[in-house]
């Protein structure tokens, strides 16, 4: 319905989309509404480990054939003080923290490197669930992005020599382009070398809250606060 509308908007002039927004999109969007009631979340039930938790709700949202489960919205802020938030994919979990990669010379990357702090959102609505975690950002080492980067499939390698992201480009052209020389360029290679300004980065929870929704928007919030090396767990207002 929504898509058939919106293709409608391309012959519609600035006057007429703007009474479609007011009169058709805007009200549907206050319409929407979703009670939530498939689970709930308890003290007496959630782990004692946070990361462990993580991982047993990372493989319901598996099971539950939530498309790609290990898609977050990565926030961070930049040197003046505003925050960008945007979506990635994790690529690992260890004792240390959650990894995933991006380019070094990104937007992202230079809001780090001002301020190496970042929050992630998870959001699995298959199981009315959303996991957020806040800490400390710092890069991993280049040998385990140099490991995980041979593992990638050679499109996706070539790919990371070919954008400059985050860059403005006058064209989708240059990138076609540059993906056709990077092609040539890399022809005899066996393997793709690692670019230096691509690799991973390592967030290191200091706060972690598993949200379950509930009906009648009363859902379970429990935070877990690093606090000298131990958990303590805290149940939220929803
Ligand atoms: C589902 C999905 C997965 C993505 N995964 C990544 C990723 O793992 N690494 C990455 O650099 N960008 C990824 N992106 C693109 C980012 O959202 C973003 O456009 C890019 O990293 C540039 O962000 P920045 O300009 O804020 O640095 C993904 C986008 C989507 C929608």
């Amino acid at each position: 319905m929504m898509s058939k509308s919106l293709k409608k908007l391309n012959v519609l002039s600035n006057f007429d989309i703007v009474y479609y927004i007011n009169n058709n999109a805007m009200s549907n969007i206050s319409d929407l509404r979703q009670e939530y009631k498939k689970h709930i979340l308890s003290e007496a039930s959630v782990l004692t480990d946070p990361l462990t938790q993580f991982d047993v709700w990372f493989h319901e949202a598996l099971r539950a054939g939530v498309p790609e489960p290990n898609a977050f919205t990565l926030a961070t802020v930049g040197a003046n003080g505003r925050p960008s938030a945007r979506v990635l994919l994790l690529k690992g979990i260890d004792a240390g923290g959650f990894v995933f990669y991006t380019n070094y010379n990104s937007n992202k990357a230079q809001e780090l490197e001002s301020v190496p702090y970042a929050s992630m959102v998870f959001l699995w609505l298959e199981l009315e669930r959303q996991i957020r975690i806040n800490g400390p950002v710092a890069k991993i080492s280049r040998e385990e992005s140099e490991q995980y980067f041979q593992s990638r499939p050679r499109e996706s390698q070539i790919g990371a020599w070919v954008s400059p992201q985050s860059h403005k480009i006058p064209s989708r052209d240059l990138i076609e382009q540059t993906h056709v020389s990077m092609i040539e360029k890399f022809k005899t290679n066996e393997t793709i070398p690692l670019p230096e300004y691509w690799g991973g980065y390592r967030l290191i929870p200091e706060e972690i809250e598993f949200w379950q929704g509930r009906p009648n928007r009363l859902h379970d919030r429990l935070l877990f606060t690093c606090e000298n090396e131990n958990w303590r767990l805290d149940r939220l207002a929803p």
